[in-house]
């Protein structure tokens, strides 16, 4: 039997069914408990998470631990370098709680998740805790959807370029607190500012992927400064692109996981002086995977139930 037979057995078997929510990526995730999941049910979850980039599942009345014990069917957990607070005996827990005394969480730029790391995120879980009464949202653009929109001499112009990753917007944020200037310096010794390839393929899909960042990513190595900057804003500017988008509105006990390796967000900060408050946890990835140009792939195609 082959994965793909496995993967649909396991859907029909199961009562999953994968609602779809744009053409490019996301899909809901219907008939699911996440706090009570089979290997079977997470086998359906697993291939959709590649296949959709973004999944939701709704009415999820998940404990933190139950959270992080369903962060942990992916791998490894990270623990978030900037992380301001933490949960006694949970260090891989991030609290996203944004309000009138903590205005500023830095989620209003367009970015995957930490890949200032040599080895970005797999995944990223978000639960809602509190929410605000209007605004809030997350905004996802599908970065193969943005490769794939390239013209060819574009994808041409850029297969092989690598670029810089280095977490200074973090950096100037925490630099007036002086309890932060230790954790600053360690992580410039541990991570000191990896280099990513521009196109990347997704180990799991096989499809290439635009990689670079309005968040993390400063320049492109092999190009003179100018011409990196102008392409870099080129490159960068493609999650802009309405087509590439997907846009989550949160409900109350609403999870959301998304594929950091094929998609970025944004959260708009536009609820002030409301409060929004999300628990995260975060998957271990692996180092970026270089586009050989003109190397075929071949894409996995599996499929649960999809409406
Ligand atoms: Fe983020």
């Amino acid at each position: 039997m082959t994965i793909e037979d496995r993967v649909i057995r396991s859907a029909e078997a199961t009562g999953i069914v994968t609602h779809r929510l744009g053409p490019v990526c996301g899909a809901e995730m219907r008939g699911v408990d996440l706090a009570h999941l089979d290997d079977n049910a997470f086998a359906v979850i697993r291939q959709a998470f590649v296949d959709h980039q973004v999944l939701v599942f709704k009415d999820q009345h998940l404990t933190t631990e139950d959270q992080v014990a369903f962060g942990s069917r992916f791998g490894e957990l990270l623990v978030h370098h900037f992380a301001r607070i933490k949960r006694e005996g949970l260090p891989e827990l991030m609290v996203l709680d944004t309000n009138k005394e903590q205005p500023d969480p830095l989620t209003d730029i367009w970015h995957s998740d930490e890949t200032y790391r040599p080895a970005p995120p797999l995944a990223t879980v978000l639960r809602s805790k509190v929410l605000p009464e209007l605004g809030g949202d997350t905004m996802f653009a599908s970065m193969t959807a943005a490769y794939d929109g390239l013209s060819s001499r574009m994808k041409d112009h850029i297969a092989g370029l690598t670029a810089v990753h280095g977490f200074g917007r973090f950096r100037n944020r925490f630099l007036a607190d002086p309890s932060m200037l230790p954790i600053i310096h360690q992580i410039e010794l541990e991570i000191p500012n990896p280099s990513h390839p521009v196109v990347c393929v997704h180990p799991e899909s096989g499809r290439k992927v635009l990689f670079v960042n309005w968040h993390f990513t400063t320049h492109i190595n092999e190009l003179p400064e100018e011409e990196s900057r102008m392409l870099l804003d080129y490159l960068r500017n493609r999650v802009l692109q309405p087509e590439y988008q997907l846009r989550v509105r949160w409900e109350p006990n609403m999870v959301v996981v998304w594929d950091n390796r094929s998609v970025q967000h944004y959260a708009p900060k536009d609820y002030f002086p409301d409060r929004r408050s999300m628990e995260r946890v975060t998957i271990a990835g692996h180092p970026p995977t270089p586009a050989e140009p003109g190397t075929p792939i071949e894409i996995p195609r599996v499929g649960a139930r999809t409406l």
